[in-house]
């Protein structure tokens, strides 16, 4: 080893010894005769001096030394002056004087600096993303990133999980997203499909026998990117056969609430996850993935306004429309400015308008521009039923069930933000369950799976198949943490002649189902035992821990929102050679 100790380690017990330490330097401070600079690497920070009068060789060396310069010193570990130690740092009772420097590698002045916590535009730490991982907050979110996975890989391995790593060159397996495909050069035509998850894969491994498998797998999914949402992303896939959904839940819970204490800075909000139903979810807060960490509820008040003279309202009623309300404490000396930014959220969740109370402090009346349309009795009511006081906001959505949620979610979240009440203090799990088998129909007639094709509709609704499928629900569940859906899972259908006639359902032939998943119709031919699975999101975990805003500040080299990487500036174009081994075309290309 070039060095005997890390730049972390030094202490009041190494005092008097020699050693030598090899990293970057920190920052540079020149008094004359005396050079003072702070040597880092990945595990701290030691002051080294270089003293003319102690190694004048030394000194020359440090002259031409610049910030980020790699170096070898060697030194003696002494004593900071009286009143010279820094109590921020591990290291800060001692220093090093330096006895011999060694310029391992000079540096170019980088674009921002390492050592300060300061806001630099993200393009720029993109590009220079080996120089963003040299700063704190990267080691930091990548060593929780690392203490999770390795928990994770501990726990299941006490309990009789196999990790088993499954192929990245495969078929397309949908999880609702586009494929990312592969040309084939021996197959002239022909394409693999990165997964978009192991799904397929794990439940062959769960006929295959296995039991209980997991990975620390990478997907690849074509789609929107979000602040949530990287187009290749780590997932723990999990399996299990013989289990009940019960049996995943409960283990899934031990292993997050282990892997919170041991990895994240941020805690837990409580150790037994809530369980709520989709229904429940979406009625109490507008979504199936609620942030449950504030209340601000939404609150139906169809029946108090059903005979109001606001035809908007009485009009949704008739119609079998709801009118659902959310109360914000303090907010109502909105201005008209704040009121109308809430409104514009309001329509881009897809409103037509957003209706409002707001109750006066003191005098306790109560306006906004519909108040004239209803009674004092029908006001009176409504602002009971929403639990109003004094000086709160009363926020009215109407429009179809789901235009009403999409809308009260957001304003909800916005208020839960303007009120503090989303601040990452603790994080708040709840599972959310029985969800519905099929989301909307689609233009065709057929139903959209609102998991994936392969999620086992309660034992007790299977009937309800040929007679209500939206009435259907699964055994389909999904974790949930301070609003954000952190893993999703189901048990699984194990039996073929269900399997198909859900694909009928959803609208896959036959002829197509065999094509695409010819392998799972035949494998679960022979002997597939009843199983179910998992697979928690670890970049959306590891962000929450960490308490990032976003996932790419816990992953070492991610996409832009544009799913390009700025370093190596890909995707990027090939040579025409390469295109023709492939047996691919480039129909249009901006090539100059
Ligand atoms: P699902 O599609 O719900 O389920 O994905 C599971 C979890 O993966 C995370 N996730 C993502 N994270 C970052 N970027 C993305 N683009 C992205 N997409 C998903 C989320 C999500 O909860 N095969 C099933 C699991 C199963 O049934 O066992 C699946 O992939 O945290
Ligand atoms: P109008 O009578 O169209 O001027 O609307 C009066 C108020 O009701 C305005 O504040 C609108 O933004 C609001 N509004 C209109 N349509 C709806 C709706 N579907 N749901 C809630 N509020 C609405």
């Amino acid at each position: 080893m070039l060095k005997t100790h890390n730049c972390g380690e030094l202490r009041q017990e190494h005092v008097g010894q020699t050693v030598t330490l090899a990293g970057w330097v920190n920052r540079r401070r020149d008094m004359g005769g005396v050079v003072f600079f702070d040597l880092r690497d990945r595990n701290g920070k030691t002051q080294v001096v270089v003293n003319s009068g102690r190694s004048q060789e030394a000194f020359d060396v440090v002259a031409n030394v610049q910030r980020e310069f790699v170096l070898q010193v060697t030194g003696e570990v002494g004593l900071r002056p009286e009143g010279q130690d820094n109590p921020d740092l591990p290291t800060g009772e001692i220093e090093v004087t330096a006895v011999s420097v060694t310029i391992l590698n000079p540096a170019k002045t980088p674009p921002f600096l390492i050592d300060r916590d300061e806001v630099v535009d993200e393009s720029l730490r993109l590009k220079y993303r080996y120089l963003d991982l040299r700063r704190g907050r990267l080691q930091r979110n990548l060593t929780i990133r690392h203490k999770a996975i390795k928990f994770i890989r501990d726990f299941l391995d006490e309990r009789d999980f196999l990790e088993i790593e499954t192929p990245i060159l495969f078929k397309s397996t949908p999880e609702g997203a586009r494929d990312y495909l592969v040309p084939s050069r021996v197959h002239p035509g022909k394409f693999y499909a990165l997964p978009q998850s192991p799904q397929q894969l794990k439940q062959l491994l769960m006929v295959a026998g296995y039991e209980r498998y997991f990975q620390i797998a990478r997907c690849f999914r074509d789609e929107d990117l979000r602040a949530d949402r990287q187009p290749e992303f780590t997932q723990l896939d999990m399996e299990m056969s013989f289990v009940e959904r019960d049996d995943i839940l409960d283990l899934i819970e031990e292993m997050m609430v282990g892997m919170v204490k041991t990895a994240s800075i941020v805690p837990l909000a409580y150790e037994k996850f809530p369980r709520m139903s989709f229904a429940e979810a979406v009625s109490r807060y507008g979504t199936d993935r609620p942030d449950v960490r504030f209340g601000l509820e939404l609150t139906e008040i169809s029946d108090l306004v059903a005979d109001s003279a606001f035809r908007v309202f009485s009009a949704n009623v008739a119609a079998g429309n709801p009118v659902k309300a959310i109360c914000a404490p303090g907010c109502g000396g909105y201005s008209r400015k704040q009121m109308s930014e809430l409104e514009d959220l309001a329509k881009k969740a897809g409103a037509k308008g957003l209706a409002w109370m707001a109750i006066h402090p003191e005098t306790e009346q109560i306006r906004g521009p519909i108040v004239k349309f209803f009674s004092v009795e029908q006001l009176v009511a409504i602002t009971e039923r929403m639990e109003a006081n004094p000086g709160d906001l009363i926020l009215i959505s109407s429009d179809t069930e789901l235009v009403v949620r999409d809308v009260l979610h957001a304003l909800r979240m916005e208020m839960g933000k303007r009120l503090g009440l989303t601040d990452t203090n603790a994080l708040a799990f709840v599972w959310v369950i029985d969800f519905p088998l099929f989301e909307e129909t689609m233009e065709d007639g057929h139903y959209a799976p609102s998991h994936h094709m392969f999620t086992m509709p309660k034992r007790e609704h299977i009937p309800l198949l040929d007679t209500d499928p939206h009435a259907v629900l699964s055994d389909q569940y999904d974790l949930v943490c301070n609003g954000f859906e952190v893993a999703g899972g189901s048990i699984r259908i194990a039996e073929r002649p269900l399997q198909r006639k859900i694909m009928e359902l959803i609208g896959f032939s036959m002829e197509e189902a065999m094509e695409q998943f010819g392998h799972m119709l035949e494998a679960f031919e022979y002997g597939a035992p009843p199983h179910g699975g998992i697979a928690p999101g670890i970049d959306r975990l590891v962000a929450l821990m960490a308490g990032e805003p976003n996932i790419r500040e816990v992953m070492a080299f991610p996409k832009t929102a544009q799913a390009t990487d700025l370093m190596s500036d890909s995707p990027s174009f090939v040579a025409e050679k390469q295109l023709d081994e492939l047996h691919v075309a480039v129909k249009e290309s901006k090539k100059a």
